[in-house]
């Protein structure tokens, strides 16, 4: 299947998650009339992108992937070193979770998060097959991944800030679970680029990322332009912060 139509036939089974019960106050968001790939809702001027099904999971995993994200190359930027704790947020299957696990190896530990318990299904196996022993699947709520305070070196999101319902509370919670001086890594297919055959709302500038960090106690560190589709932003929350703070 080619990028265009696997990416229609995943709009085509995107998920409408239910609010959680206890939903934080709504007023940094703002409603509007959904459009096709969206849910509606505006967070700094940019409408939150759908949730890709897990019944579209086989594209994740399909071979191409290879040569048109270049992981290894994503992956060796990173700089991850055996014994880290690092987290996949929006893991999927799992498809940079084991790379990672390769890459902290049996002394470190790779958190795996994704709020769709068939995904974590999907995972599970895929890591089981795999035997990747380090990897440690975390079922996520809409506004926290669950994760331990201050116990991440690196946090990577592939391809899935754009769909989180609740990017501020989410953010804020990734921050507190990262370390003193634990980077954050936002990996988006690069928005208004016609080589790039993602849907828009599925896409963001490198300058909507560092707008939308901006708003938490995130250091932008640097960007890597030079994968295929995607944009890999790296920031870091500050040596000094234990806990982690936002700016409102
Ligand atoms: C397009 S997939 C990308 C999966 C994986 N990162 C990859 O590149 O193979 C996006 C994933 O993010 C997950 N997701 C969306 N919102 C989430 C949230 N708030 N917390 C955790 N996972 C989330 C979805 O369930 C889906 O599995």
């Amino acid at each position: 299947m080619n990028s265009k139509f696997a990416l229609a036939f995943l709009l085509l089974h995107a998920l409408a998650i239910p609010a959680a019960a206890g939903e934080p106050a709504k007023s940094r968001y703002t409603a509007v009339h959904a459009s096709a790939d969206g849910i509606g809702k505006v967070y700094l001027d940019r409408e939150i992108a759908r949730v890709m099904s897990f019944h579209g999971a086989d594209w994740l995993e399909r071979p191409e992937r290879i040569e048109e994200e270049r992981p290894e190359l994503l992956l060796s930027a990173l700089e991850l070193k055996p014994g880290m704790t690092v987290a996949d947020i929006g893991a999927g299957t799992g498809y940079y979770s084991w790379r990672m696990a390769q890459r902290v190896g049996a002394s470190g530990t790779v958190y795996a998060v994704d709020i769709q318990p068939e995904m974590i299904g999907l995972l599970e196996q895929q890591m089981s097959r795999r035997r990747a022993a380090n990897v440690k699947a975390v079922l996520g709520g809409l506004t926290d991944p669950g994760l331990p305070p201050a116990s991440v070196d690196l946090a990577l999101m592939v391809d899935v800030y754009h769909e989180f319902e609740y990017p501020y509370e989410m953010l804020a919670a990734i921050v507190r679970a990262l370390k003193p001086g634990g980077r954050l890594v936002f990996v988006e297919f690069r928005a208004g680029d016609a080589a790039v055959p993602i849907k828009a709302l599925h896409t963001m500038s490198e300058a909507q990322v560092r707008k939308e960090a901006a708003v938490h106690a995130l250091e932008w560190v640097n960007t890597a332009r030079d994968l295929p589709w995607q944009n890999a932003v790296v920031f870091r929350k500050p040596s000094g912060l234990t806990k982690g703070a936002t700016v409102d």
